[in-house]
């Protein structure tokens, strides 16, 4: 089956010799096509190029996409959309002046969540999953990581992971799945977090790994939750049992967490407001992608991370959303692009690089996702009527995208 996208109006971030990453300067590149054509065969992309050097092609579909741009699909590499209701009244709280971890402290945040979690069976958390996974997919999302976090124990934990496997099954979308016992510590193990951490890594990891259930390990290694010794023991299990790390860092000091990811040759840390010099020089040869999470630090109203100075370094910088109902209740990455220009002065090609090739190689997936290119899965969005590239962070608020493509399917 091909299908045929023609007239297109711009064809944004081709590639024909596909990069894993981008970095530093090379962020502010985005190749594109005027007045382009996409040729899909099946699932995958097979050519794309001018309209004018293009041949008669036997296409089983054409869609005409004049005066409209087509982008690869965003890679969130960043989300725990497993939960289960809402905390909107935090958010009120968050409002009067309480602080993330003053409200953690009072069993709200994480803890609040879990409460929940653990109440709602496995079918219902698939069927709340499943209409995020669709509200993402129609603002131009393709693919997804997904933690799990707010089980808190073992039995609660690997029903998450089921959830997300079955979500794995059941969407168009490309997802992996990151096991994340060590996300709050739960009430009971106040005051003795070392049986926790224990817990995890000698009853939760192995159970995990068992049933395959998880693509990568993270930990929240930051100020009040989770220490970088804790962080260490429970990585090194985790890379044993076939895990790649990819953790919460730097959220809320520097807490050493973005050293002890490169430590472990993380694929990614995330976060990273509390970033100085000394962490960029350790991110600097290392494979670890350095994603920040905008939405968050907008939500949580936090300082922002240093995006610039660690582009001006020559790292490269990833971005995703981190939907969660505490501190990003959105799936959006539309918005986050948008947050990436307003708050972090990227420029929209600096922005659209971090939200999809970056943060591809952050799931690690850029072999496959992140970009047009011959070979790679045809994930893709055509975008309303709009006159320019740089429309899309600009006109914020409503969803730009018309038509989805997913494994070369229109959805
Ligand atoms: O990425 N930082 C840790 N975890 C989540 C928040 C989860 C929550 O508040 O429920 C985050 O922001
Ligand atoms: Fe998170």
């Amino acid at each position: 089956m091909k299908t045929l996208i023609k007239n297109i109006k711009e064809l944004v971030q081709v590639e024909d010799n596909p990069k894993l990453k981008v970095c530093g300067k090379d962020m502010s590149e985005l190749k594109t096509i005027k007045n382009a054509y996409l040729l899909i065969e099946n699932d995958k992309i097979i050519d794309f190029g001018p309209m004018q050097s293009i041949e008669e092609f036997n296409s089983d579909k054409v869609v005409n996409a004049t005066n409209r741009l087509v982008f690869p699909s965003f890679c969130d590499s960043h989300t725990h959309l497993v939960y289960a209701g809402s905390r909107e009244i935090e958010y009120i709280d968050k409002i009067k002046g309480l602080s993330y971890e003053e409200i953690a402290e009072r069993g709200g945040g994480i803890l609040n969540s879990a409460k929940r979690l653990q109440e709602t069976s496995e079918d219902e958390l698939f069927e709340d999953a499943m209409k995020r996974l669709d509200e993402i997919i129609s603002m131009g999302t393709g693919a997804v990581e997904i933690k799990s976090g707010y089980g808190l124990n073992t039995e609660s934990e690997i029903k998450m992971l089921k959830v997300i496997k079955r979500l794995k099954e059941n969407s168009p979308l490309t997802i992996k799945s990151n096991f994340l016992g060590a996300h709050g510590v739960p009430l009971e193990y106040r005051g003795r977090q070392g049986d926790f951490v224990d817990l995890v890594i000698n009853e939760m990891i192995p159970q995990v790994a068992k049933d395959n259930l998880a693509d990568f390990i993270d930990v929240f290694c930051d100020k009040g939750f989770f220490t970088v010794n804790e962080t260490d023991r429970i990585l090194t299990q985790g890379v044993k049992y076939g895990m790649r790390p990819k953790i919460h860092a730097n959220e809320l000091d520097y807490s050493g967490g973005i050293q002890i990811a490169v430590k472990h040759n993380a694929l990614s840390c995330d976060h990273l407001e509390f970033v100085g010099d000394e962490e960029i020089e350790c991110l600097k040869n290392s494979e670890t992608m350095p994603t920040v999470l905008p939405g968050a630090a907008f939500f949580l109203n936090m300082r922002l991370s240093p995006v610039r100075k660690m582009m001006d370094a020559g790292l490269p910088v990833a971005m995703a959303s981190d939907f969660n109902p505490g501190s990003s209740p959105s799936g959006n990455m539309q918005t986050i692009v948008t947050f990436a220009c307003v708050n972090y002065r990227m420029t929209p090609q600096e922005a659209f690089n971090a939200t999809t090739i970056n943060s591809a190689y952050a799931m690690d997936l850029s072999k496959t996702h992140g970009s047009i290119a011959r070979g790679k899965i045809a994930n893709f969005y055509i975008t309303k009527e709009i006159p320019s590239l740089e429309y899309m962070p600009y006109y914020y608020g409503i969803n730009k995208v018309d038509k989805v493509f997913l494994n070369g399917k229109e959805y």
